[in-house]
């Protein structure tokens, strides 16, 4: 079945969207590098990883239905903060936004009866259940933690055991 042209458009804009998730968490790692949190940063570097998975479902979704994959530019992200909290608050919206987006992609997809793309969208309505939970749970934990720089060190610690994909050589 032939992928409408404006569902296509909204696909490929929700592959930058995602790459652009990337691009800020990772810009995210590096000012926990420099904050001395490399727990944090490391979190953080895992979280890059996985947005860029979800742009490369989309990718192959829409390559697989036939359509062009077009890249866009990716804006400069914003790399200092005052505070973790503050970081943390901001990938918070972020992924606040980003499940606007997929809500606004699934009622394209249900007004067109594109039922694989609602398929595909399916799993991404539940992803941003546990994206926005994973986030509210860390801020929490965060702002518990920012003004005891003991139990800092200790929530550090406990973000470096999340899996990153190993460093190419
Ligand atoms: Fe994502
Ligand atoms: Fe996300």
């Amino acid at each position: 079945m032939k992928l409408n042209n404006d569902l296509a458009k909204a696909l490929n804009d929700q592959v930058n969207a995602e790459l652009a998730a990337a691009h800020n968490y990772l810009a995210m790692a590096a000012y926990f590098d420099s904050a001395d949190l490399p727990g944090f940063a490391t979190w953080f570097r895992a979280q890059s990883q996985e947005e860029t998975q979800h742009a490369m479902k989309f990718y192959d979704f829409i390559s697989k239905r036939d359509a062009d994959v077009t890249l866009a530019a990716i804006a400069q992200p914003t790399q200092t903060f005052d505070s973790p909290t503050q970081a943390i608050e901001a990938a918070l919206n972020m992924e606040q936004a980003v499940s606007a987006q997929i809500h606004a992609l699934f009622g394209m997809a249900s007004d067109h009866k594109d039922y694989a793309a609602q398929s595909l969208l399916n799993w991404f309505l539940d992803e941003q259940v546990e994206e926005e939970d994973s986030f509210r749970n860390l801020l929490i934990q965060t702002r518990a933690a920012q003004n005891d720089p003991w139990n800092l060190q200790v929530l550090d610690k406990e973000l470096a055991a999340r899996p990153t994909d190993p460093t190419p050589v």
